[in-house]
């Protein structure tokens, strides 16, 4: 695979690989955090590793704008914001959300960072595919009008050239774990667009690697999660002209109904990650999968002794959506005394 010259470098990799030594005692197991939300620029998160491959496509056709696609509050949206500042490139993010009423976490930081937000919200006549479909034509043909060449990227840069951020990435912990003593770990990560756990899983077979995956799916999947891995691995295979065949394991039993919902387990499972070990996890991807990872270990389908990577992608921004917020607001007003 094409790797290194294919990206333009902006993250000073790798991302440090550190033990949780308070869970671990606490847990009985040998738990290690991919710190990937320490990623440099815009806060920090996943996108970033698939944005140095895009950018360079971007650059190499002469873009001078980054389009990308999302949900209102989208991380994604906030890291191209991100790299489009640094490049010195124009940004927007098109949505078919309705706007949230305030100005919060994620989209607090577009603005800081030069990036506009479109929003087409439910107009009771257009599915969110035809409005996502309809915003992003709208506003790519605004800005070519005013002569802008634009780069569009698909929702959370998960298309063929996107995985190659993870790909990377699989060759990083591979690595990381060896250094470590972990060569055989399980690694657990949280599963969206995808792209994240299908850069892993083609790295890590690809190139022979002893590390275990584990997604743990956020949202439900309409058409199911198998037809939609199975699709995106054969685009991948002919985009690069290699045949990877890795396993999949994507639990689905963690998604709890809805993408982005407030679930008390999940707020739990991150007040126990800041209350052990400081990190904070956000609601929506990586508080899910660890809840999900807790779970798993409180039951023994991950034993005692076994040594797993959690991989942290970020997010935490969402952590003060107003939807989240109220939620965590309500639990947490114990701990403010007026005295
Ligand atoms: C913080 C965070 N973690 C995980 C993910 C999921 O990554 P992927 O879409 O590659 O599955 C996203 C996607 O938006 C994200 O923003």
């Amino acid at each position: 695979m094409l790797l290194g010259k294919n990206k333009i470098s902006f993250l000073h990799l790798p991302t440090p690989l550190d033990h949780l030594d308070n869970i671990s005692e606490d847990l009985g197991i040998d738990l290690y955090i991919k710190r990937d939300d320490m990623l440099r620029l815009g806060m920090g998160g996943n996108k970033l590793r698939k944005l140095e491959y895009l950018a360079k496509e971007a650059i190499n056709q002469g873009a001078t704008m980054l389009i990308t696609e999302g949900g209102a509050q989208t991380n994604h949206g906030r890291l191209t914001a991100a790299v489009a500042a640094k490049l010195g490139l124009k940004c927007a993010i098109v949505t078919a959300d309705k706007y949230p009423g305030e100005i919060s976490s994620n989209l607090l930081l577009d603005g800081m960072m030069n990036c506009p937000v479109y929003f087409k919200a439910e107009d009771g006549l257009h599915s969110q595919n035809e409005r996502f479909k309809m915003c992003a034509e709208e506003v790519i043909a605004k800005y070519e009008s005013e002569g802008e060449t634009v780069y569009f990227i698909p929702l959370g840069g998960s298309n063929e050239l996107g995985t190659l951020g993870y790909y990377e990435c699989s060759m990083e912990l591979t690595r990381q774990a060896k250094d470590s003593g972990i060569e055989n770990a399980l690694i657990v990560t949280t599963v969206g667009s995808m792209g994240t756990y299908m850069g892993l899983a083609v790295g890590l077979e690809n190139e022979n690697s002893k590390l275990d995956l584990l997604g743990i799916a956020v949202m439900p999947y309409p058409n199911g999660i198998d037809t939609h891995a199975a699709k995106y691995l054969a685009s991948v295979n002919s985009y690069f002209g290699i045949n990877a065949n890795p396993e999949f394991n994507i639990r689905t039993d963690y998604d709890r109904g809805a993408y982005n919902n407030p679930v008390k387990e999940v707020r739990d499972a991150m007040y126990y990650m800041a209350k052990k070990e400081a990190i904070i996890l956000d609601p929506c991807y990586t508080g899910k999968a660890f809840a999900g990872l807790l779970d798993m270990i409180k039951k023994g389908e991950i034993p005692k002794g076994s040594s797993v990577i959690f991989l942290h992608t970020g997010g935490q921004p969402g952590i003060n959506t107003p939807h989240h917020r109220v939620e965590m607001e309500k639990d947490l007003d114990n701990y403010i005394h007026i005295i």
